[in-house]
C-alpha cells in the first residue's frame, strides 16, 4: 500500500510562562511544552491509524499538525509525497479540502445559529463553486447516507433540536461533504452516549470504505482503537513509544507503557486478565519531562540506564516497533 502521509521528525513546542519561583531558581523566563517530541510514522492509503495514550500525551496536537491547523516547530509532513511546508498559502486551501477533522464535542463545533443543512453545506461554499441548488442536493444525499433521515425534515433544524447521536452525524457529514481523502477523528465518540457510540463507530467504518478514506483516529480508549484501527501508535509525553499492527500490539505488546495501558482495559473473562500493573503516579509534565525514557519514573522494569538517553525505536517483529532499551 502506498503512503498517504509521511511524518518525519515532527516536533511541536508551545512556549509557556514559568512560575515566579521557577524563574527565580532556574533563571529562565520561558519554558516550553514539548507537546510533540520528534515523532516519525506513515499512514498508508485506506488505513486507520490509531493514536492512543493518556491525557496530555500529544495526540490532538499531532492530529492538528497533520492537517495544518498548527505549524510544526520542526520536522516534515508529506501528503501524497508533497511536503506541506512547501505549499503556498494560496494552494493550502485546496489541500485543506482533502483533509478534514471531526472533534469530540459536536455541540462546540456546530454554530447554534446555523441550520443543520447550511452547516453541512458550508464547506462546499468555501471550497467549490457549486450553486445553491446543487449544494442542497449534495447535502441531502449525504444526510440520508449518514442516517440523518428524513433529510428534508432535519435540513432546517438547529443543532439544539437534535439528539447527541444526530449531532455527531451532522459533524461527520460536514467533514465528508468535500470528498476528503484524509480525516482526523479526535475522540469522535468520547462525548456520545454509550448507546450511540457503537453506531457512530460502525458508521465511520462504513463511510471509510464507501468514500475511500484514510483516518487518523485519536483515542485514549484502547478497546475503541482495537475495533476500528488497522495499526496503533502509543504516545507518551510527546513521543511514540510503540507502533504496530493492532492485532500484534494486543497479542504481543513490547513497551512497558503499552502493557500497562492494556492492563487497564477491562476484560470480561477473569482468566484472561493481565497481571501487569497500571502505572503508578501521575503522568509527569511535558514542560520538564523526565530525562532518558520519559516513562522510566513510572516503569516497574526501569534500570539506571533508562534515565540516560532517548531509547531508540527498534523493530521487534515485522512492522512492529518499540522504544525501550529492554527490547
Ligand atoms: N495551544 C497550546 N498552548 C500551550 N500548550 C498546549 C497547547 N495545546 C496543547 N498544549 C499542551 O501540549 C500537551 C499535549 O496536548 P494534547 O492536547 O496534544 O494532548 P492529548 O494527548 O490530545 O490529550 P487529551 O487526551 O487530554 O486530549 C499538553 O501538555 C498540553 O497542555
Ligand atoms: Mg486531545
Amino acid at each position: 500500500m502506498e503512503d498517504l502521509i509521511r511524518v518525519e521528525n515532527l516536533r511541536k513546542e508551545f512556549p509557556v510562562q514559568k512560575s515566579f519561583f521557577d524563574q527565580l531558581f532556574a533563571g529562565k523566563k520561558k519554558g516550553f511544552v514539548h507537546a510533540v517530541d520528534d515523532i516519525s510514522f506513515e499512514i498508508k492509503k485506506g488505513e486507520v491509524l490509531g493514536l492512543a495514550g493518556e491525557s496530555g500525551s500529544g495526540k490532538s496536537t499531532t492530529g492538528r499538525l497533520l492537517i495544518r491547523l498548527l505549524d510544526p516547530t520542526s520536522g516534515n509532513i508529506y501528503f501524497e509525497g508533497e511536503n506541506l511546508a512547501d505549499i503556498s498559502s494560496k494552494d493550502i486551501q485546496k489541500f485543506r479540502s482533502k483533509m478534514q477533522v471531526v472533534f469530540q464535542d459536536p455541540n462546540s463545533s456546530l454554530s447554534p445559529r446555523m441550520r443543520v443543512g447550511d452547516a453541512i453545506g458550508h464547506p462546499l461554499k468555501i471550497h467549490t463553486d457549486l450553486g445553491t441548488e446543487e449544494r442542497k442536493r449534495k447535502v441531502m444525499e449525504l444526510m440520508e447516507r449518514v442516517g440523518l433521515s428524513p433529510a428534508e425534515f432535519l435540513y432546517y433544524k438547529y443543532p439544539h433540536q437534535l439528539s447527541g447521536g444526530q449531532s455527531q452525524r451532522v459533524v461527520l457529514a460536514r467533514a465528508l461533504v468535500t470528498n476528503p481523502e484524509f480525516v482526523v477523528a479526535d475522540e469522535p465518540i468520547a462525548m456520545a452516549d454509550v448507546s450511540v457510540r457503537a453506531m457512530i463507530l460502525e458508521l465511520m467504518k462504513e463511510l471509510k470504505e464507501e468514500f475511500d478514506l484514510t483516518y487518523l483516529f485519536v483515542t485514549h480508549d484502547l478497546s475503541t482503537a482495537k475495533y476500528i484501527c488497522d495499526r496503533i501508535a502509543i504516545m507518551y509525553l510527546g513521543r511514540i513509544v510503540e507502533i504496530g499492527n493492532t492485532r500484534e500490539l494486543f497479542d504481543n505488546p513490547h513497551h512497558p507503557y503499552t502493557k500497562a495501558l492494556l492492563a487497564a482495559v477491562p476484560v470480561p473473562d477473569p482468566a484472561q486478565r493481565r497481571t501487569e500493573e497500571i502505572p503508578r503516579g501521575e503522568i509527569p509534565s511535558a514542560i520538564d519531562p523526565p530525562a532518558g525514557c520519559h516513562f522510566h519514573p513510572r516503569c516497574r522494569y526501569a534500570t539506571e540506564a533508562c534515565s540516560k538517553g532517548r531509547p531508540k525505536m527498534k523493530e521487534v517483529s515485522p512492522g512492529h516497533f518499540s522504544a525501550c532499551i529492554l527490547d
